[in-house]
């Protein structure tokens, strides 16, 4: 046979073939738009504004849809109703991790937040204990970030209140907690290796947000034979990881079993009491990933928010005005702020709020997928479909909050000024899968802002009116613009 007519043929029955599977698999999946062989619906997304597409669709399909990325139906979550209803009444089977190409090649099921199952449930347990036994929500941590606070305005105070671009250093304050949870101690913000960790977590996080990486994640078959910025993305990864298993021997050489220091103290030490047993997840490559993991989750997410809220405050001089003002009333010049100050400054505890809902820096957490068979309102979703959680959908619910794109702490405030809770505040997600370090990031996010405004005015360096705020974004993730500004000595 002549092979062109061989090479038409067989296409032709992949097509087909393609377009039976997708068929014959979606009768009792949520409704969506028709997807193309081999691309699905990927046509239909304007990448570039997922937020509007996702939303776009659920006028059209309703709260619950369906949608082809490639030959894969994912099943996507729109609106408050469908997100408690799915992530929390029916927790277990929407707990399972959907799958992530890039990420599961480098932590092989490890971490905590790319792992499923029985290692999943034993590393989550084992974090939560951990963390809450080193003190996180209490004391002992707080002291931790109320120095890294202090540490922060010094290195701040060095720009002399000249024109400075504040990403890189908003990611350092969150690393140090990270690390001294981790390792027992932070690092001075000029060390080498820190410096050198820093830039690589930087780079592996810039990397995954790239349309590369999520062409990347669909069609998994592309990162064997393509080379691109998934092996650079590769060898920081590595880097890191092998940073951390030296520390790793570093403790192990130190350990004093009835005295733990840190975070991986703590895992040796279980790790002695299992000896023997073949199949623990206490092994050193496990401690490796989970540490790995912990430091990318900590790291990156607090400091987006971080530089967020600074844009966003030089944005909208006013509110920041009357946060200095409460500060000024509540704490002082002199004292450190602390959490049990939270209570008494409702307006900037709604500012906090009101940045982490307006930034929505995970717009669609992380991805899902379903633990076993489950029949969901009038569907099937068969065990292992992918599910996606609008987190967008209910961040910016005009019911909840009223002209959800105008960035107003009122949204959390009452009639009287006090702080008003919402059930409606997800941006560490809900369910089995809610965000690990959640207390953890709030600590940091009050101390850090409210320590930078107690001892620092914010200078745009043009007219706030011209200030670009439009985030940069991806299905993702969401990241604000780079900008500069000056840090003026109060
Ligand atoms: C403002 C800061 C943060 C935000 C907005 C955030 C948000 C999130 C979100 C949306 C998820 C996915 C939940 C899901 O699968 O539905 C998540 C998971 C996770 N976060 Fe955070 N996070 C933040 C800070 C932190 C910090 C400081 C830590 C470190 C302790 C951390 C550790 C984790 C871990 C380990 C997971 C995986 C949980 C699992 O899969 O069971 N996060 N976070
Ligand atoms: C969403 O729908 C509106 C109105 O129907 C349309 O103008 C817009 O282009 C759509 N946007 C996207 C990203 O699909
Ligand atoms: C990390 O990323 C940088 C910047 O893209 C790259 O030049 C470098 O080779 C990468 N690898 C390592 C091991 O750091």
């Amino acid at each position: 046979m002549d092979p062109f007519v061989v090479v038409v043929l067989s296409l032709s029955f992949l097509l087909l073939l393609s377009l039976w599977r997708q068929s014959s698999g979606r009768r009792n999946l949520p409704p969506g738009p028709t997807p193309l062989p081999i691309i699905g619906n990927f046509h239909l997304i304007d990448m570039k504004n997922t937020r509007q597409s996702f939303s776009n669709f659920s006028k059209t399909y309703g709260p619950v849809y369906t949608l082809y990325f490639g030959s894969q139906p994912t099943v996507v979550l729109y609106g408050y109703e469908a997100l408690k209803e799915a992530l929390i009444d029916h927790g277990e089977e929407f707990s399972g991790r959907g799958s992530f190409p890039m990420l599961e090649k480098v932590f092989k099921g490890k971490g905590i937040a790319f792992s499923n199952g029985n290692v999943w449930k034993a590393k989550r347990l084992f974090t939560v204990n951990t963390l809450r036994n080193l003190g996180m929500g209490r004391r002992t941590i707080e002291e931790k970030v109320q120095e890294e606070a202090q540490w922060l305005v010094k290195e701040l105070k060095k720009t002399n209140g000249s024109p400075y671009d504040p990403h890189f250093i908003m990611g350092c304050a969150p690393c140090n907690v990270i690390c001294s949870i981790i390792f027992q101690n932070r690092f001075d913000y000029e060390d080498k290796d820190f410096l050198s960790l820093i830039g690589k977590v930087n780079e592996c996080s810039k990397i995954l947000t790239t349309p590369e990486c999520q062409i990347f994640n669909v069609f998994p078959i592309l990162l064997n034979y393509c080379t691109g910025s998934h092996n650079i993305f590769f060898k920081n990864f590595t880097y890191i990881k092998s940073f951390i298993l030296e520390k790793i021997k570093e403790h192990e050489e130190s350990l004093d079993v009835t005295n733990p220091r840190d975070f991986i103290d703590y895992f040796l030490i279980q790790r002695h009491q299992e000896n023997g047993n073949q199949q623990t997840i206490y092994s050193l490559d496990h401690l490796a990933s989970l540490v790995t993991g912990l430091f990318f989750a900590g790291t990156e997410s607090t400091g987006t928010t971080m530089r967020c809220a600074l844009l966003l405050l030089l944005k909208h001089p006013h509110i920041t005005a009357k946060v200095q003002e409460e500060i000024d009333h509540v704490i002082g010049r002199h004292r450190r702020p602390s959490m049990q100050d939270r209570i008494h400054m409702p307006y900037t505890n709604a500012m906090v709020h009101e940045v982490q809902r307006y930034a929505d820096i995970a717009p669609n957490s992380m991805v899902h997928e379903m633990t076993c068979d489950t029949k969901f309102r009038n569907y099937f979703l068969p065990k292992g479909t992918t599910v996606i959680a609008s987190l967008t959908s209910v961040l910016q619910d005009s019911k909840e909050f009223p002209n959800p794109e105008m960035f107003d702490p009122a949204h959390f405030l009452d009639g009287n000024g006090n702080f008003k809770k919402s059930d409606y505040f997800m941006p560490f997600s809900t369910g089995k899968r809610v965000c690990v370090g959640q207390s953890l990031a709030s600590m940091e996010l009050f101390l850090f802002l409210t320590t930078i405004l107690q001892n620092f005015k914010l200078k745009p360096l043009v007219d706030p009116k011209d200030i670009d705020i439009t985030p940069i974004g991806s299905i993702f993730s969401t990241i604000p613009p780079t900008f500069q500004m000056c840090f003026i000595p109060i």
